[in-house]
């Protein structure tokens, strides 16, 4: 009875062993995959450092324009007009246009019914904003 208990339990001890292996060398796998998976998209860099390559380096810092501002943000509602959003290009911004740049700003920068505040461009400055509306009523 003894030696059965004793035989029995160094079994359990290799099983045990056995998918503990496996486990760590299954964790070690995904881990990798968890890591790709939830890398950065983008990462920022400093101005003139080199690792950034020269395209982010001229990019980073500085005002960004009109155009940028944008593509980056504002396109999400207003380049197909998503929510009711005035929509780029259409004559839709005419209108909006007659209320004047600071009211359009100041509804920008404070949101207005579904239009969130800074467009979603939370970094943005004032100056950004507005170059980004007036290159919307523009377009
Ligand atoms: C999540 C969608 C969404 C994004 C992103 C968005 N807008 Fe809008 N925007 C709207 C909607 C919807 C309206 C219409 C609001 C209304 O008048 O009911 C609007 C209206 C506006 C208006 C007109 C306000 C007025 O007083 O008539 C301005 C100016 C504006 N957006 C600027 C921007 C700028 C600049 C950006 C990018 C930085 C941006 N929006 C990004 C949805 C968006």
């Amino acid at each position: 009875m003894k030696a059965l208990i004793s035989k029995a339990a160094s079994a359990l001890v290799t099983v045990g062993f056995t998918v503990a292996v496996s486990l760590t060398a299954q964790a070690a796998t995904s881990d990798e995959a968890i890591a790709a998976r939830i890398a950065p998209v983008g990462k920022v860099c400093l101005q003139g450092d080199a690792s950034c390559g020269t395209a982010s380096a001229a990019s980073s810092g500085g005002t960004r324009s009109g155009a940028d501002v944008v593509a980056a943000a504002c396109n999400a509602c207003h380049g197909t007009g998503v929510l009711g959003a005035p929509k780029n290009g259409s004559g839709d911004w005419a209108a909006r246009a007659d209320k004047g740049i600071d009211t359009l700003l100041k509804n920008a920068i404070n949101g207005i019914n579904a239009m969130p505040p800074r467009g979603t461009c939370a970094d943005c400055s004032d100056d950004e904003i507005k170059a980004a509306i007036e290159h919307m009523i523009s377009l």
